[in-house]
């Protein structure tokens, strides 16, 4: 049962409401152990990952359960525990768990963590700004641990603008007495969620959604309500689907603010968009407009998390395309499965892909074998003739709610199992 079957070829038509965002809930639900009494979070996604961070946090002893609707986090019996190898290792946001107890506990005990197998994904960044504060790292095999008996505040300059390091440092940083500064901090969405909810809990956190962010560390914080932003990648997944099927869509709730490259480079390939206050109104030509070139970037840029989905939307549009992934490299996993959907690509190195469109993909059976992926791969099935198998569907939960039941309400048709 661990497949989507999808019959392609038919136009979107209809509407969706855009699920909260994955990589705003999982730090977030990470912050909740920095607060003393209980957090009401509204529009959770009900994701794999998130899963695995409620449990991780009740192994941490902290109590979560589902009240109508909202997710309800109470940290106050939270004690310093290990934090499980199979739970860490099976999800990449495990690592926000380090500076989360670090702020808490000013120790930290956990596994490498793993996710998608999407590129090296070190962390010598989140190290090196942690050790700034003062935080002491030992490793043993995949096992590490940090310590921290006196967190210091600190000035410090990342090197890139890597959105893990700079949420970890924000958590850190947010129960550290005094002021630390972060320049060349990461400026996605989510980093801004981050900051509004830790503020919304008494921290005083500025210049989230800038390269220099400022926290002065030391407050108590304390519970409240926060809804979860609207996920802008699975809104611009679904945005993307409309040039594979064709037809036209309403993106409910859509974050169309942090949507411009998305929203420009769809524009760019013939749809027209129209943003409202309801969302983003899309129609879409029969085939998407030529697009010769185009890279990954850090926010505001491409979203590396697209790249997957505009790969498999290039492999139906006119022209040839040379995409290029500068964040991540062996993101192009899903090459050979577009390959056997009749898609003309080649992989020219573990950054680049040139990619030539063809009239109609073919539905065969492929296999996803990570989460964004998987996702471009429904997305090709959508513009192939016939019936697509994508197999690994499991990979997909880890960041659609319910990504048949979103493209049913959209006209597709596409059941699990
Ligand atoms: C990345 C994406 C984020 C996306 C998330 C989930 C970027 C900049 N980040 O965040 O938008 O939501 O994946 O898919 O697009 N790096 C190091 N050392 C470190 C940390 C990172 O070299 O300690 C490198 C990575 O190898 C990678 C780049 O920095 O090449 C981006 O890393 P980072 O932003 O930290 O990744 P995530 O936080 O996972």
């Amino acid at each position: 049962m661990d497949s989507i079957r999808v019959q392609g070829g038919i136009p979107l038509q209809g509407k969706v409401t855009i699920q909260g965002s994955k990589n705003a809930a999982l730090p977030i639900l990470a912050a909740c152990l920095l607060v003393e009494g209980p957090v009401l979070l509204e529009n959770v996604p009900r994701i794999s990952d998130v899963y695995g961070m409620i449990r991780i946090l009740q192994g941490l002893g902290c109590q979560a359960r589902w009240e109508q609707g909202l997710l309800r986090i109470d940290s106050e019996k939270a004690q310093m525990e290990d934090i499980p190898g199979e739970l860490a290792s099976s999800m990449r946001s495990s690592i926000f768990l380090l500076g989360a107890l670090l702020g808490r506990f000013r120790e930290a005990r956990l596994w490498r963590p793993g996710g998608c197998v999407i590129g090296k994904r070190p962390i010598d960044l989140h190290r090196k700004t942690l050790e700034k504060m003062n935080v002491r790292f030992a490793e043993e095999g995949d096992r590490l641990s940090a310590t921290a008996r006196d967190l210091q505040p600190c000035s410090v300059k990342l090197e890139f603008p890597s959105v893990g390091a700079t949420e970890n440092l924000i958590l850190t940083g947010a129960l550290a007495e005094g002021e630390t500064t972060l320049e060349g901090a990461a400026r996605e969405p989510e980093v801004t969620a981050l900051c509004e909810f830790l503020n919304a809990c008494g921290a005083s956190i500025e210049g989230a959604g800038t390269r220099k962010l400022s926290i002065r560390g030391g407050r108590k914080l304390h519970g409240t309500k926060f809804r979860i932003p609207a996920d802008r990648i699975v809104a611009g997944t679904y945005l993307l689907a409309g040039f594979a099927a064709g037809g036209s869509m309403l993106l409910k709730e859509a974050p169309v603010s942090d949507m411009t490259a998305v929203c420009d480079l769809a524009e760019r390939m013939g749809a027209s968009l129209e943003a409202s206050r309801e969302g983003i109104y899309c129609q879409f030509p029969q085939r998407a407009g030529e697009l010769p070139f185009l890279k990954t970037e850090v926010h505001p840029g491409f979203p590396t998390d697209l790249q997957s989905v505009l790969l498999a939307v290039r492999c139906l549009g006119r022209g040839s395309s040379l995409i290029r992934e500068t964040i991540f490299e062996n993101r192009f996993r899903i090459a050979g499965e577009l390959q056997r959907m009749g898609a003309d690509l080649q992989v020219l190195n573990d950054r680049e892909v040139r990619v030539r469109g063809v009239e109609r993909l073919r539905g065969t059976e492929v296999e996803a074998s990570e989460l964004r992926g998987g996702a471009a791969l429904v997305v090709a099935a959508l513009g192939a003739s016939g019936e697509t198998i994508i197999r690994g569907r499991r990979f997909i939960d880890r960041g659609y709610d319910n990504i048949c039941k979103d493209l049913r309400d959209l006209g597709a048709r596409i059941v699990s199992g």
